[in-house]
């Protein structure tokens, strides 16, 4: 595998771009749809809190370990252990990666394609003159249906694989930069009508009052799952990007600003949903409908809400897309690099074979709703599966190799870029992914499942 330093690697082409496609990695339908959703299912603000802490203590810190990987190898998230530690076991780790990035994207795109409904709706103003009962009901007909969701999952899997078909640079890069302010922007908007709706209070208070009775270790784990799934860590994705990063990029600025601004979108997501929701007397467990049925709610209600939907929902697809974007290219990047095959060909094998498994997580909402194991359809079983366990397991392998194989020394080489960057808390950061971080997750993991106790 010699042969692969010699050949010019694509590489993302600015400081701006690298935290653009980050950060365009990490917001996406996890900030918008999913911790609305599932923050509402645990009760609000003491979730709220533990994600927090998670993010601080776990998300940053796996984040930059990560990007440490994939930066010093300038592999696919495979290789790049394969190259670190060659002739270990330790490429398991990229190939558990591989499995969770198929099983996200799989019923990441039913949502994604959702939004391009949603989208389709708002130009063709069918929100308009329905009450909150009515949307609720639209949203499950078509929920339930089976042509438009599988055709819109497909579209959307068709636009994720031609942007990661065109490359690294020219594809992923140019079409973050502009738009993740801008998706700033109408969120704030939205969120400033959202609080000023007449009961919106209660909402506020659902999100920021800690109710620590509601806190049990299923919850904690879902905080957990929550943190890595939203920072986009713990499958590759950010090794991946990591590989793509220039030498003298300061690794540890990047993940703190790339972490910052993924909370803060998940922050102000629940500061647009939870006031609606109370105001429109919607459940905030409802599930995974919850923005879907709240967001018209909020545009009815809005001086040129018609305006501000449309523009929403293409923004929101956006930012889906520049998510899948980065998990497909895991998939890609190893069976371009590792199976050897023309980046043209891994894109259309691995996109395909994604959009077949994930019909099968679109139609767990119609023909297959009855079809449950454990109380979950096969949609929430790779939901459960990605965010709850693959990707916690990823991460503490991550952290574990980065702080105990590659070592402090490589770490501060890789970190430092050559003495340019003061790393006044390289120890912190390494006591953290050695000790701190595994047993924090491993803890979270066996209790939460109810391994033990
Ligand atoms: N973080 C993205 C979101 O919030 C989804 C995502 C992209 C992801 N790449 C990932 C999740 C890698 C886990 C792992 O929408």
């Amino acid at each position: 595998m010699g042969n692969l330093d010699l050949m010019p690697r694509d590489s993302f082409g600015s400081k701006l771009g690298v935290i653009a496609a980050a950060a365009g990695s990490a917001v996406g339908l996890g900030n918008i749809w999913r911790f609305p959703y599932v923050t509402g299912q645990n009760g609000g603000g003491a979730f709220l809190l533990i994600y927090l802490m998670f993010i601080l203590a776990i998300g940053f810190p796996v984040m930059l370990a990560e990007l440490t990987i994939g930066r010093r190898a300038q592999r696919n998230a495979l290789g790049s252990f394969r190259k670190l530690a060659p002739g270990k076991p330790w490429y398991m780790v990229g190939m558990m990666g591989i499995v969770a990035a198929f099983m996200i994207l799989a019923f990441y795109s039913t949502i994604a394609g959702w939004t391009l409904e949603y989208l389709v709706q708002a130009v063709t103003n069918s929100f308009d003159g329905k009450t909150a009962g009515e949307l609720k009901t639209s949203f499950e007909k078509f929920q339930g249906g089976t042509f438009r969701p599988l055709v819109w999952q497909v579209v959307f899997m068709f636009l994720t694989g031609y942007i990661v078909f065109s490359g690294v640079k020219n594809g992923i890069e140019k079409y973050t930069k502009i738009l993740m302010p801008v998706l700033l922007l109408l969120i704030i908007v939205i969120c400033i009508r959202s609080l000023t709706l007449p009961g919106a209070k209660e909402g506020l208070v659902f999100l920021f009052k800690p109710d620590f009775s509601k806190i049990t270790w299923p919850v904690i784990l879902d905080a957990l799952g929550q943190a890595a799934f939203s920072l986009s860590i713990g499958m590759g994705t950010l090794i991946t990007y990591g590989s793509y990063i220039q030498k003298d990029n300061n690794l540890p600025v990047t993940a703190l600003q790339v972490s910052a601004t993924d909370t803060i979108i998940a922050i102000l997501a629940g500061v647009m949903i939870f006031p609606a929701v109370f105001a429109f007397n919607i459940d905030p467990a409802e599930g995974f409908g919850l923005v879907f049925i709240v967001l018209p709610n909020i545009f009815e209600q809005m001086a040129g809400g018609y305006f501000f939907g449309i523009l929403f929902f293409i923004l929101l697809a956006i930012a889906a897309l520049t998510s899948t974007v980065s998990v497909l290219e895991v998939v890609v990047a190893y069976f371009s690099e590792e199976l050897k095959m023309t980046r043209h060909r891994a894109t259309i094998i691995a996109a395909v074979a994604i959009t077949f498994v994930g019909l099968f997580a679109t139609l767990s909402f119609g023909p297959l709703s009855g079809f449950k194991i454990l109380d979950r359809t096969i949609f929430g079983w790779f939901d459960f599966l990605s965010a709850n366990i693959l990707l916690p397991l990823g991460a503490i392998f991550i952290v574990v190799f980065v702080g105990w194989v590659l070592g402090k020394k490589n770490v501060r080489e890789e970190l430092s870029n050559d003495g340019t960057v003061k790393l006044p808390l390289l120890n912190i950061f390494m006591w953290i992914i050695k000790l701190v971080a595994p047993l924090a997750i491993a803890m979270v993991f066996i209790y939460g499942l109810g391994l033990i106790g």
